[in-house]
């Protein structure tokens, strides 16, 4: 057993494991942020994902003492991070993800959400081949990527203040095109937040005898 002494969505934390956890082991197991996925636990899937000083890392591959002295940031962290900044609401990239319905089982969207968080963070204006790059290394086994491509395209373009293209579904249409008024165009995913955006567990992750499962 050893202490670690971690920095995680800006507090400082003293937490006790085994010596040889990883950090997905010790933010899901000791610390209970269950928005890191444990998918293939080999670095294949993207699932586990976090920001280590803002860049994405896998965090089943991190030996978790690795990650003292550096800045870890989970999904769970992001939207206070964002109040922080003086922002309001959910990450504009979280907020994107829902309005594009960018998700269905939301399994990869926190590791998909952060990875491009990263992405816009170091690149103001990435095209579609970026964004592909970007988030090749997380895999979605349900949306086929189109509707997450666009999303982080239209968080994009809530950043610029460009109008954003029209999506795929809506030929001849533009559902997010601005108005008058601004910024009342209609969301279009999933109704509010989802569990993919961190905000509440996956169903996977329920909790019986004080366990995340
Ligand atoms: S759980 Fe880490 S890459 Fe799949
Ligand atoms: S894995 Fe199900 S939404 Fe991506």
């Amino acid at each position: 057993m050893r202490v670690l002494n971690l920095t995680v969505n800006g507090d400082a934390t003293e937490v006790a494991a085994p010596a040889h956890w990883t950090l997905l082991e010790v933010l899901r197991y000791r610390m209970g942020l269950t928005g890191s996925k444990q998918g293939c636990d080999k670095g294949d899937c993207g699932a586990c994902t976090v920001l280590i000083d803002g860049e994405p890392q896998l965090s089943c591959l991190t030996v978790a003492a690795l990650a003292e002295g550096h800045e870890i940031t989970t999904i769970e962290g992001l939207l206070p991070a964002h109040l922080r900044a003086g922002g309001e609401g959910p990450d504009p990239v979280q907020e994107a993800f829902d309005r594009c319905g960018a998700l269905q089982c939301g399994f990869c969207q926190p590791g998909m959400i952060l990875s491009a968080r990263a992405l816009l963070s170091e690149n103001p204006a990435p095209t579609r081949d970026e964004i592909k790059a970007a988030l090749s290394g997380n895999l979605c086994r349900c949306t086929g990527y189109t509707q997450i491509y666009q999303a982080v395209e239209l968080a994009l373009a809530e950043a610029t203040g460009a109008e954003p293209a029209s999506p795929s579904w809506a030929p001849g249409e533009n559902p997010w095109a601005k108005t008058p008024e601004g910024n009342a165009r209609p969301a279009v995913g999933a109704a509010g937040l989802t569990e993919g955006t961190g905000v509440a567990p996956s169903g996977g992750d329920s909790r019986t005898n004080g366990k995340a499962h």
